[in-house]
């Protein structure tokens, strides 16, 4: 644990701010496997542009795994070892994929951003002006989790105007 580093937060119990990144960690973990397997069962229409955009949001929910882990163990803490505990932890859940649809995969992935975007906003909120490398870290995050919730609607409405524009042509 960074001693220093530990002192200059304040008006928050660092345990406090542990048990909030668990949770996104938690979250993190669930955002990837969900991307990871969505990739690999979407069917449809475009579905390659899709799996691209799956495969890179996978990456970079991995990534946030990583930088979130990391932060955790800077502040004294443990992230979840074990990945039960990610149902108990998460926030935002798992969107089982249930139809492979490449609209209803992409709709799944929205609401996990949506709910990755308020989140984040709402840790931000709670560690401005108290805990500044953790406000930072999920900053970086949160900007990553509203491109994501871009891409994904930008592709949705891609293909729903194509979908349409093809009805019209028939
Ligand atoms: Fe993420
Ligand atoms: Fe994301």
């Amino acid at each position: 644990m960074a001693k220093r580093g530990n002192s200059i937060i304040k008006g928050i119990e660092v345990s406090e701010v542990i048990s909030m990144l668990n949770k996104a960690y938690a979250d993190e973990w669930l955002a990837y496997y969900q991307y990871f397997i969505e990739a690999k069962v979407i069917k449809g229409i475009m579905k390659d542009a899709a799996i691209a955009e799956l495969n890179q949001h996978a990456a970079d929910e991995l990534r946030h795994a990583n930088m979130v882990a990391d932060r955790i163990l800077q502040l004294g803490g443990t992230p979840l070892l074990n990945p039960k505990e990610w149902f108990t932890h998460t926030n935002c859940g798992y969107e089982e994929p249930k139809d492979f649809d490449v609209v209803s995969i992409l709709e799944d992935s929205i609401k996990g951003e949506q709910c990755a975007i308020s989140t984040y906003a709402s840790i931000a909120d709670i560690v401005k002006d108290k805990d500044i490398v953790t406000y930072d870290i999920v900053s970086q995050i949160l900007a990553d989790e509203v491109e994501h919730e871009e891409d994904l609607q930008s592709l949705s409405d891609d293909i729903t105007d194509f979908i349409d524009s093809m009805k019209k042509h028939i």
